[in-house]
């Protein structure tokens, strides 16, 4: 029978053995699900979703892509509005791109939606008519020239994040009762 202090000392070395080895192990398990942390896997509140939608003004027509998609809640509501539009989803994340495309088949896989898994910085964006982003100051200065480049007469709608080289047409303010600022919504006609 071991003595009560190399006890101890045994379950203390077994628990600095278990905290290093999440240490080691929840990058790369967060890296899977949620891929680089650049933009955080933060959804759009609801309550900003009707804003959006009428700041990207959604027409008949329209290719409307959401960049970083996350679990699409924007897009299936926006293709609720507008059933004529088309709606891209693009998300890098694995376990984000399926729950966006169960979220669309629980709401009756609407076939003007589909969702790719893509990084938006190689993805070709030239068929979009209207863009959504809430990302991060570091990827919306990293698209601002592949917009330029790639899209023609494109609206951009972008929630909290402005872009540094380009100024809105127009600033919403969405305000909420429980945040002690307004929150933003940013809109660029290209
Ligand atoms: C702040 S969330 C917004 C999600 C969704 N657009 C919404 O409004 O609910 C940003 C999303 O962008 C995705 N993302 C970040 N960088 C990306 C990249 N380079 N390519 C594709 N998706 C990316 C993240 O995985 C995350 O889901």
């Amino acid at each position: 029978m071991d003595s009560l202090p190399f006890q101890i000392a045994l379950l203390l070395a077994q628990v600095c053995l278990v905290i290093l080895a999440g240490f080691f192990l929840i990058r790369p398990i967060r890296m899977l699900i949620f891929g680089r942390p650049d933009a955080p896997p933060v959804p759009t509140p609801r309550r900003a979703i009707f804003h959006i939608a009428e700041a990207l003004a959604v027409r008949p027509g329209d290719i409307v892509y959401d960049l970083g998609s996350g679990d699409g809640r924007v897009l299936l509501q926006c293709a609720k509005l507008e059933p004529s539009a088309r709606f891209v989803g693009i998300e890098r994340s694995f376990l984000l791109h399926y729950l966006a495309r169960f979220r669309a088949f629980m709401s009756g896989s609407p076939t003007n939606v589909s969702f790719l898994r893509q990084d938006i910085l190689l993805a070709d964006l030239s068929p979009a008519t209207k863009l959504y982003t809430y990302l991060c100051p570091t990827l919306m200065n990293q698209l601002l020239p592949k917009i330029e480049h790639e899209t023609r007469k494109v609206r951009v709608v972008s929630y909290v994040f402005a872009f540094k080289a380009k100024r809105p047409s127009r600033t919403i303010h969405i305000s909420s009762p429980r945040a002690r600022r307004d929150t933003r919504l940013h809109v660029y006609d290209f």
